[in-house]
Order: C-alpha cells, then sequence, then structure tokens
C-alpha cells in the first residue's frame, strides 16, 4: 500500500525536535513492511535544491493566496514531496519562525493540509495515489478534516500526536479564510473554547489516532495531560494507540559512531572512558569523584529545566558533575548560566543546537537526566540507554515505558536500566539524583546496568510491525 505522509519536519532537512526524528524514520522502517511512503513537506528554503527536487508533480495557481508546486525531491531512498510555495515557506528563521512565531502560521500549515488532501483525492501526475493519509501534530490537522468535509471516504486517515500541547488554535473569524465549512464549526469537530483548532480537527475526524507511547495514550485522557482534549481522547480511546518511538540505530550506534573520540560496545565499556574525559575537558570539569550527568534538551517548562535548575547544586555537592546543552527559554537560559557560573569546575553549559556534541556528551556521560513533566515519548533517554548513559527519568508518558527503575527487586533479579522518579517535584528529583551517586558508586553493578541499557532493542524494528498492522487493518 502507499502512505502520504505529512509533517512539518523531517530528518535530515529540518528539525526542531524529535518529531522529526520520527518522520524521517518512518518511510525507511515502513519500506520494510510493504509500505510505500512518500512525505508532504513544505519547501523551506534550500529544502528542493538539496533534494535536487525538479519534477513537479502537482500544482495549484491559488494555494492560500499565491501559486504552489510539489515537486519530488529524493533523500536516500525515500521520496520527499516539497510544496513549493514562496509567499509560505520562502522565509529565513525556522519552519515556525524564530524568535517569534510567524503571525500567518495558521494558513501556512492549512496550506499544507489543503494539498495533502488534494494529492490525497486526486493522485500525483506520476501516477502515484496514497490509501492512507498519515498527519503528524497540529501541522497536518485539517488535512483528514479536508478529506471528509469534501466527502472523500477511499482514503483512509492516521493522526499522530507527538505533543498534544501545541494544538494549531486560530481565531473564529478565519473559518472562510481556512476553507472550512461553517457547519463544522461545533465542539464536536473544529471548535476549541471559542477557537478553531487544527490538532482537535484532526483527532475527531481521523480515522485512527496514534501517539508515541502507551503511556501517553492513556495520559491523554486525563485532565492533567489532555490539554482541554482529554474528553475527545476519551471518546476516541477505541481508535486511539499508543506506539512507541524507535531511534535510528546506524546513526546512534557507539561501536561506528564518527563524532566520537572512542568508540566502544557492551564488551568494551572501559572504552568509554577516552570520552568522558574529553566531555570534562571540553566543558571545562574537573575534581568530579561522582557522576558524570549530561542533560540534551529544549528548555523549557515541559522538559523540567526548573528541577534540575532545583536540584543540581546538592548532586555537585554529592560529588556529581554536569554538562548541559541546550536552548530555549531566555528565562531557564539565564537560570542555567548563573548556575554554571556558580559551580565553573563542576556544572559546564552549551546554549545552542550542536548535534555532533550531543553526541559526544551521550559516550561521556555516566547519566542522562530526562526530568520532564510529561513526555510523549522522549527520544534522548534511548540514545542513553544505547550510549551506557544511564537514563534518570521522570515517571510519565514514554520515560515510564522505556526505563526500567532501579528498584532492588528489579536489581535482584538483573533487569533495571536507570531511575525513575514520581512525583515530578524537585524533591523527588532530588533524591533520585542521591539514588544515583549512590548506585554509581558500586562501581560493578552500575556497569552491569548500562551493558544491560546497550543489550536493550530500541529500533523501529517492532513499532514498524505496529504502524504497518494497523495501516492494513483501515485498508482491509
Ligand atoms: P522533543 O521533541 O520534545 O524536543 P525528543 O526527546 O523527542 O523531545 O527529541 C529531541 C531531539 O532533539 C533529540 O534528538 C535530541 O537529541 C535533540 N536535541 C534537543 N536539543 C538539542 C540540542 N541543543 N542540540 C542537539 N540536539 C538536541
Ligand atoms: C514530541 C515529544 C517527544 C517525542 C517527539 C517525537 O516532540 O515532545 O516526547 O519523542 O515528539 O515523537
Amino acid at each position: 500500500g502507499r502512505v502520504l505522509s505529512v509533517a512539518s519536519e523531517y530528518v535530515p532537512l529540518i528539525k526542531t525536535g524529535g518529531l522529526a526524528d520520527v518522520a524521517g524514520a518512518l518511510p525507511g522502517a515502513l519500506a520494510g513492511q510493504g509500505w510505500d511512503m512518500r512525505t508532504l513537506l513544505p519547501a523551506y528554503p534550500d529544502l528542493i535544491a538539496r533534494t535536487e527536487a525538479d519534477s513537479v508533480l502537482w500544482s495549484d495557481p491559488d494555494l492560500f493566496g499565491g501559486p504552489a508546486r510539489v515537486r519530488a525531491g529524493q533523500v536516500g531512498a525515500d521520496t520527499v514531496l516539497l510544496l513549493d510555495a514562496p509567499h509560505l515557506y520562502d522565509r529565513n528563521g525556522g519552519p515556525y519562525g524564530d524568535p517569534q512565531d510567524f503571525p500567518d502560521n495558521a494558513i501556512r500549515f492549512a496550506a499544507l493540509s489543503w494539498a495533502a488532501s488534494c494529492i490525497a483525492i486526486e493522485g500525483l501526475s506520476d501516477g502515484w495515489t496514497p490509501d492512507i493519509l498519515h498527519g503528524h501534530d497540529w501541522q497536518a490537522g485539517f488535512a483528514p478534516a479536508y478529506l471528509r468535509f469534501a466527502g472523500d471516504t477511499r482514503v483512509r486517515t492516521v493522526m499522530t500526536i507527538h505533543n498534544i500541547a501545541f494544538q494549531g488554535n486560530a481565531p473564529a473569524a478565519m473559518l472562510g479564510q481556512l476553507r472550512l465549512p461553517f457547519e463544522a464549526f461545533n465542539s464536536d469537530t473544529l471548535e476549541y473554547w471559542g477557537h478553531l483548532s487544527s490538532l482537535k480537527a484532526g483527532l475527531a475526524t481521523a480515522d485512527a489516532i496514534t501517539t508515541v507511547s502507551p503511556t501517553y495514550a492513556a495520559e491523554l485522557m486525563r485532565g492533567d495531560f489532555g490539554m482541554g482534549l482529554e474528553g475527545l481522547m476519551a471518546y476516541r480511546a477505541g481508535d486511539l494507540h499508543g506506539i512507541l518511538n524507535g531511534i535510528d540505530d546506524a546513526v546512534w550506534n557507539p561501536e561506528t559512531d564518527p563524532e566520537i573520540a572512542q568508540t566502544y560496545s557492551r564488551t568494551s565499556l572501559g572504552r568509554k572512558k577516552a570520552n568522558r574525559d574529553g566531555l570534562m575537558a571540553e566543558f571545562g570539569l574537573t575534581g568530579i569523584d561522582g557522576p558524570l550527568a549530561i542533560v540534551v534538551s529544549r528548555l523549557t517548562d515541559q522538559k523540567g529545566i526548573d528541577l534540575i535548575v532545583a536540584a543540581a547544586a546538592d548532586f555537585v555537592a554529592m560529588g556529581g558533575g554536569l554538562a548541559i546543552l541546550g536552548s530555549g527559554e531566555r528565562r531557564l537560559e539565564e537560570a542555567l548560566k548563573d548556575l554554571a557560573r556558580a559551580h565553573p569546575d563542576r556544572i559546564g553549559l552549551r546554549i545552542g543546537y550542536d548535534e555532533a556534541l550531543s553526541h559526544r556528551m551521550f559516550a561521556g556521560g555516566d547519566a542522562v537526566l530526562v526530568p520532564s513533566r510529561f513526555e510523549p515519548c522522549g527520544l534522548t533517554q534511548l540514545y542513553g540507554l544505547r550510549y551506557g548513559c544511564v537514563p534518570v527519568v521522570a515517571l510519565t508518558g514514554g520515560l515510564a515505558d522505556t526505563v526500567i527503575h532501579a528498584n532492588p527487586m528489579a536489581r535482584q533479579a538483573g533487569v533495571a536500566t536507570g531511575v525513575q522518579f514520581h512525583p515530578i517535584d524537585a524533591m523527588a528529583f532530588g533524591q533520585a539524583l542521591r539514588t544515583v551517586v549512590d548506585l554509581h558508586r558500586d562501581t560493578k553493578g552500575w556497569a552491569l546496568m548500562q551493558k544491560r541499557g546497550m543489550s536493550q532493542s530500541l529500533g523501529w524494528d517492532t513499532s514498524a510491525l505496529t504502524y504497518a498492522a494497523l495501516y492494513e487493518s483501515l485498508t482491509a
């Protein structure tokens, strides 16, 4: 079968977070299951050149205020469909605007969704017609809705929630401008507290909904995680599937990683030390006799960065060290800068986005801290497992589903891979860090835990099967 995937990010072309990794990995993972997936993406600056996209497979003289063409480009074995609409996407400053969101984002991504729905109905000029439209997050939310409103029932639709906190709300007055029918402006379909919600539109109209972990799927039906959509999620429980993300284990592999000083494996874990030394030097850290913890994260409330700020002084007093890489909210950047200034030998900070450095950090770190308030799946704890960098995570979402907590029974049974804490507050996180310091002192036990993490299966195989089974059930 054929799947049109619709996303605003895609590794290796454009990334602000894990959505990009997942959208970029799915076509390869599903190809192995006999599904031919093409991904529709906005043609942000340079993407056409970088993918050598020339052939025009679809066009529209007026896509929300200007001409648009879909050009097919190539990324390795995958075909990407770039929506070339200069009036919407030929702009500097990140996919959504940077530092401030573009004021017309509602239109920019409604256009992406509109084009997706047209392609689903009409097919492309090379004869390719999808059986399934699979949209990711709010940016693709109107796509299943447009299909439904157009009366199409042939193409099956799937919406994946990577993060329900972003809902793509727009003023109700934009209804006509966004080509939405007035009858659908009701609380079952488009309306969210008097506004239009593109995510809700997708979740209300898609044949199936997935999210990126089973625990987050369950959390979405609760008031404390559903962000106002918990009622709709509970109503659609029978169509909601939690499917864990995988990681690209060709890129994230300490045995072959070209970004790291010293490659290593489960059976040569001792060689990890060279990476640790290098990382300490790179961050100017000295005199750390406890665990060297790392953080690689967007700096936002979701990620619990304030908990790190609150717990760091005690952690370094116990002998721990901290290397932090991230960017995001100004307030959190400043708090981390103060922290690093107060403990120059123990806490190192890089503000920015640096893929290569992130590899060196997982290779050099003893533990990775992920104290998120909510986490649909999370990828950094998975990289941590792969690199023998023990995850210390909040008990929520995908973090709950991928880390086996080192409680006494799990340790005795020899199955623990990390440390989880709950409730998600500074005290519980501080206690988890104390546990980490204690566990790390037991050199042998720690090494066993690292090796166990490194032997977990973290690739896409299992989840690709689950997506394929879902597609098959929808098209049967
Ligand atoms: P989210 O998508 O919510 O940000 P994920 O854990 O799913 O969380 O994905 C984040 C991705 O972005 C991971 O691949 C992580 O390594 C990467 N990342 C986040 N911040 C940085 C940074 N400052 N430098 C390099 N990579 C980063
Ligand atoms: C979102 C979530 C993150 C998830 C990623 C990919 O950005 O915040 O938990 O891993 O999407 O699905």
